[in-house]
């Protein structure tokens, strides 16, 4: 392993925000996702940040310029026609004035709002630009908790894998395979035409993906329907402690902004959330699992889904340090952390996109909510890996924990943000800027 050269990955992180910049917003990856994607946008403005916090805020304005009239901030922007990717446009067909995908994703955006108001060297900048967005954070988290858990349960559903963020994950496996396939367009895929097909998910997965989609839209995207009308309804603890996390950090900034009754709804929205969150323990497992909620099921699956509740900090303290030994045993089984799935699950597979692999974001936000658990050693091997993946490997979209094998896409525009932030956080020195942009 060479030595590792802050200033050498500051730079390298720096370029690669740079390359996947398109003006008002930044594509995950040049070719394999031409367009701006939901969560990677929030999170790309926290390594945006370190450059320019104008462009930082602008990432995010971008993102919420398209969201829909009921609150629902959509998965992927289609700003230019770009015909290498699939499915595009002409397939969602949600008849938005921009073309907009028609399903959401994880809501790490109230969480990066807090980040970058807190962190803001540009005080009147962050007052203005916060106080703007806030109202939109709170009718996106307003609209899941009406849209996606209509029977006020305090848990949200996903109702198609790709919202999760974890599109392929184990814990889809048992819900998915109840989706139809009769009746699904015929299509040519172009992830495999970027990458391995080893490294992407199966057809299989892909029909039903499209199966859901076509049946949505069938529906003229009413998300009134949706929920209702989807034969797959997953509440996912990894995306409700996002959005509890998320709903705690919206609280807060609408308290410091004034807005007191924007407060109070994010308060009680999580304090709900949060007394419904235990149905999700599997104590058998010592794991939060998902819960299949059309089939009426918890899941027996152990994935990285149910170590994110201390990213919200969710769990008393015998159920974190259950979370943190998990943690611990599956780095003594790896080169690097954080695997994305139980390694004696006999469905685990290193290279294959969510069913085993490494992703940095998803090590920044353990890390996060491990620091905020008290486990602040953890925390630090968590980051060590994700520096480690990158430098040996380079910024990769994920990577093989057994090996660090470089996987998915290459120049990956959120494990840049991510290592900027690690290469900046708790105290660390912020390497000297030497980009252009500096
Ligand atoms: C994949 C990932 C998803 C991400 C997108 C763009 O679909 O599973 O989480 O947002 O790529 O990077």
């Amino acid at each position: 392993m060479t030595a590792f050269n802050r200033q050498a990955a500051f730079d390298q992180a720096a370029a690669i925000l740079e390359e996947n910049d398109r003006g008002g917003y930044t594509v995950p990856t040049h070719g394999l996702y031409p367009f701006q994607w939901n969560w990677d946008s929030c999170l790309t403005a926290l390594g945006l940040r370190h450059f320019d916090e104008s462009r930082a805020w602008t990432e995010i304005e971008t993102l919420l310029s398209h969201q829909w009239p009921d609150g629902m901030v959509p998965h992927i922007v289609f700003h230019e026609p770009d015909e290498g990717y699939f499915p595009g446009p002409d397939v969602w067909r949600t008849g938005r004035p921009t073309p907009t995908s028609g399903i959401t994703q994880p809501p790490v955006l109230g969480f990066v709002l807090k980040r970058l108001f807190d962190e803001a060297r540009d005080r009147k900048l962050a007052d203005e630009k916060a106080k703007a967005l806030l109202p939109k954070a709170a009718a996106w988290h307003r609209w899941f908790y009406q849209a996606r858990d209509p029977e006020g349960t305090g848990l949200v559903a996903i109702i198609h894998p790709w919202e999760s963020g974890r599109d392929n994950s184990i814990d889809w496996d048992e819900a998915l395979a109840r989706v139809p396939t009769e009746g699904v367009e015929p299509y040519r895929r172009r992830d495999t035409e970027h990458v391995d097909a080893a490294q992407r998910p199966h057809k299989a997965e892909y029909d039903r993906y499209l199966w859901l989609v076509q049946k949505f839209r069938s529906l003229g995207w009413d998300n009134s329907k949706l929920h209702d009308a989807s034969p797959f309804r997953v509440v996912d603890p990894g995306f409700n402690a996002i959005l509890i996390r998320s709903g705690l950090d919206l609280a807060a900034l609408a308290e410091i902004l004034g807005e007191t009754g924007l407060a109070e709804e994010a308060r009680g929205q999580a304090s709900r959330a949060r007394a419904a969150f235990e149905k999700l323990w599997n104590p058998a497992l010592r794991h939060y699992v998902c819960y299949d909620r059309a089939g009426g099921v918890l899941v027996d699956s152990v994935s990285v889904g149910g170590l994110l509740p201390v990213f919200a900090g969710l769990g008393d303290k015998e159920q974190q340090s259950a979370i943190a030994d998990r943690i611990r045993e599956w780095r003594g089984q790896t080169r690097f952390g954080v695997a994305s799935h139980d390694l004696a699950d006999p469905r685990f597979e290193s290279k294959r996109y969510w069913r085993g692999p490494c992703w940095l974001i998803v090590n920044y936000l353990i890390s996060d909510g491990l620091a905020r658990c008290g486990l602040p050693e953890l925390a630090d091997a968590v980051s060590a890996d994700s520096l480690a993946l990158i430098s040996e490997n380079g910024f990769a979209e994920y990577y093989d924990p057994l090996s660090g094998e470089a996987l998915g896409g290459g120049s990956f525009t959120w494990t840049a943000a991510m290592v900027t932030e690690l290469l900046t956080e708790r105290g660390g020195e912020a390497p000297v800027r030497r980009s252009a942009r500096a």
